[in-house]
């Protein structure tokens, strides 16, 4: 009897252990579908800092690492945002996207929208791209 009451207390403590562990964060090193990599920090206001190595570019520059910024809600699968400031071209990024869970770790889902410099408002209308990328935790 006793036996089963601590074995069913176990259970449960290990099951709260579990469900903590299954809460997304963005903290970490990423790579994408793509081949970029990503290091991320996210505070404990969800802010989030770090730095990006973009595997393409829509620029012949030499590309530099770039670091971005932005924030990341606190539910268990959160949604995020933030902006990479390319460091090799006057291009800016925006990221969205949720951070979900598969067998074996997590995965952000994102859309991008990259916005390139016009010389001109008449070209307004064709500098801005949308994309859609999947990234990987490296662990
Ligand atoms: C991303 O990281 C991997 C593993 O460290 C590396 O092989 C690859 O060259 C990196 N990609 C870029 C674009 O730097
Ligand atoms: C990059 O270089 C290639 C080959 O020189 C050229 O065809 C292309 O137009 C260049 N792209 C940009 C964005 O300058
Ligand atoms: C699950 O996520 C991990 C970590 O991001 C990744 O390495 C693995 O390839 C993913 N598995 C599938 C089936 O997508």
């Amino acid at each position: 009897m006793r036996m089963k009451m601590y074995l069913s207390l176990a259970l449960g403590l290990l099951s709260i252990i579990l469900c903590i562990n299954a809460k997304c964060d963005l903290t970490g090193q990423w790579q994408n579908d793509l081949g970029s990599n990503m290091t991320v920090y996210v505070d404990k206001n969800g802010l989030i800092v770090g730095k990006y190595q973009t595997a393409v570019s829509t620029t012949n520059e030499t590309i530099l690492e770039s670091p971005l910024v932005g924030y990341q809600q606190s539910s268990g699968l959160p949604t995020f945002g933030f902006t990479v400031m390319w460091q090799f071209t006057n291009v800016i990024t925006v990221f969205t996207g949720q951070c979900f869970r598969n067998e074996t770790g997590q995965v952000l889902q994102t859309t991008w929208l990259l916005r390139e410099e016009s010389s001109d408002a008449k070209h307004n209308w064709m500098q801005t791209r949308v994309g859609f990328n999947v990234f990987y935790q490296i662990p």
